[in-house]
């Protein structure tokens, strides 16, 4: 039990890859807040739901309220919600723009800055940053989530300086997944998804659990001695 009597929330952890590191964790010994907006597509005893929409600043401080309410602390912070809203550039609305910053990255800093505090006064912690191999290497169609995911790479290293400062062990790391089977890849032709198959040395995409097993390792005290970095699982990928 890697994460016994830890305190765990997990944003977009209804389903996906969020899905699998709520069940993952739980089954590891913690205690799983899931703040979606969505329904939860599993039953777990350990793992409770609170409705969220990351996007709303103020409703992420009456989550947080209510979480320190009734558990005291919370010892790890899955920060994995989020959307895609695809267009080239030239054609790409203000909505989808502002949608897409709005929850991948400002709906980060809006639980973070509530999160990364409580940790340092409560002695630790560790802060997951599920950003993307977008973030890295960019992509056609994507400007506005690959802005999103490349400054979740900035928040990582500068959460990982700041909540640390005072010599408390608040440890911050990104995970940059590759191409994962999720609900979030319907709207991107199979044809498309083939060729994302071929750019990794596996020669194939990742499942949610192959994230899920990176969390965990970056949640525990496994990687005690690693903070501000990036954690690329996807199968040996270049864009
Ligand atoms: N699947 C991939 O190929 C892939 C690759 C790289 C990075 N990612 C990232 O992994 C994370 C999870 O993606 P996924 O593939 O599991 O997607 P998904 O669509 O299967 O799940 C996303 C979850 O986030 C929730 N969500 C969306 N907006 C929200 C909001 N405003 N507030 C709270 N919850 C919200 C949804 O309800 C859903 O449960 C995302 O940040 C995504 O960008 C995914």
């Amino acid at each position: 039990m890697k994460l016994l009597n830890k305190v765990a929330v997990v944003t977009g952890g209804a389903k996906g890859i969020g899905g699998e590191i709520a069940k993952l964790f739980a089954l590891e010994g913690a205690k799983v807040i899931v703040a979606d907006m969505g329904e939860l597509s599993f039953r777990l005893d350990n793992v409770e739901l609170i409705s969220l929409n990351v996007a709303d600043s103020a409703a992420c401080k009456v989550f947080f309220d209510q979480v320190i309410a009734k558990y005291g602390r919370i010892d790890v912070l899955v920060n994995n919600a989020g959307i895609t809203r695809d267009a080239m550039t030239k054609k790409m609305t203000d909505e989808q723009w502002d949608a897409v910053i709005n929850v991948n990255l400002k709906g980060v800093f809006n639980l973070t800055r509530y999160v990364g505090p409580k940790m340092e006064e409560n002695g630790g912690g560790s802060i997951i940053n599920i950003s993307s191999v977008v973030g890295l290497f960019g992509n056609i169609g994507q400007a506005n989530y690959a802005a999103t995911k490349a400054g979740l790479l900035g928040l990582t290293m500068t959460w990982a300086k700041e909540f640390a400062r005072k010599g408390v062990p608040v440890r911050c790391n990104a995970i940059a997944p590759g191409y994962i089977m999720t609900d979030i890849l319907k709207t991107v032709p199979e044809e498309l998804l083939q060729q994302f198959a071929k750019l990794t040395m596996l020669g194939r995409l990742g499942q949610p659990d192959e994230i899920a097993k990176a969390a965990l390792f970056l949640a525990s005290d496994d990687s005690s001695y690693i903070t501000g970095q990036t954690l690329s699982v996807n199968g040996g990928m270049r864009l």
